[in-house]
């Protein structure tokens, strides 16, 4: 298989049991020394992605706040392009470039309201959003580095179809349980150990009461 220019980093903030949100949706993980951190890494990307989900519960900005730089352009995968026209990312999409990556099962009454917004709308994949052809696609369009910020089910489909170079996790210091709070990484899983793709420990940070842990795909 021909590597892909793309350089994509998986990130999240999870607890020590490995959750990226509590049963409720409460997501509030990071510190402000990571949130620098993070904000740091996104004015050095050329994009952010994050699942419709994630929009629906955080309603984030995805933009450089804690720190100096450019915002990224902002993707959103949302297959039938339902994202709530009261998101931040609809309301501040004059301002900050943002791709909504669709499916073919949008409807015309959502793709006619989508395009009222100064929105980049990429449609690909049947049924959800082809993951492999928009990666292409953003390639085309000059994008050489991705950081996908979730949540868990869109970080699964990164994982399954080998689509990552790094993970930096920042290991919070909560445990949260729950059956039914979302993990950093959702979907069917892995039958076997053997089959998860080979990461290195490439460096950990500590600050203060969190740790930064980055790998590298080997
Ligand atoms: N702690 C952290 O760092 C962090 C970071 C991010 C998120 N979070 C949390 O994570 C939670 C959301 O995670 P989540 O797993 O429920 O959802 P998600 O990964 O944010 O979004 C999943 C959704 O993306 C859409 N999608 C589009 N194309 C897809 C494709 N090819 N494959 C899979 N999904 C596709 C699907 O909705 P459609 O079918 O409607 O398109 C799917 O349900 C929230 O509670 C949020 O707070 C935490």
């Amino acid at each position: 298989m021909v590597k892909s220019k793309l350089h994509v980093i998986l990130s999240a903030a999870i607890s020590i049991d490995g959750k990226i949100a509590t049963y409720t949706g409460d997501s509030k993980l990071s510190s402000k020394e990571d949130s620098i951190r993070l904000h740091k890494l996104r004015s050095k990307v050329d994009a952010i992605l994050v699942g419709k989900n994630t929009v629906d519960r955080d309603d984030p900005l995805l933009t450089v706040r804690h720190s100096k730089g450019k915002n990224p352009i902002r993707i959103v995968l949302d297959s039938q392009g339902k994202i709530s026209q009261k998101s931040k990312i609809i309301k501040t999409c004059k301002h900050i470039p943002t791709i909504l990556a669709v499916s073919k099962q949008i409807t015309k009454k959502n793709f006619e309201l989508l395009k009222k917004h100064p929105l980049d709308i990429v449609v690909c994949g049947q049924s959800s959003v082809n993951i492999k052809s928009l990666l292409k696609q953003l390639e085309s369009q000059g994008i050489t580095s991705l950081l996908v910020e979730g949540g868990g089910t869109i970080n699964w489909e990164f994982i399954k179809l080998d689509l990552f170079d790094e993970i930096i996790i920042t290991i919070s210091p909560f445990l949260i349980g729950g059956t039914n709070a979302i993990s950093f990484v959702q979907g069917g899983g892995f039958a076997k150990i053997r089959e998860s793709p080979n990461i290195k420990l490439n460096s950990v940070r500590r600050l203060k009461n969190h740790l930064v842990l980055h790998y590298i795909k080997v």
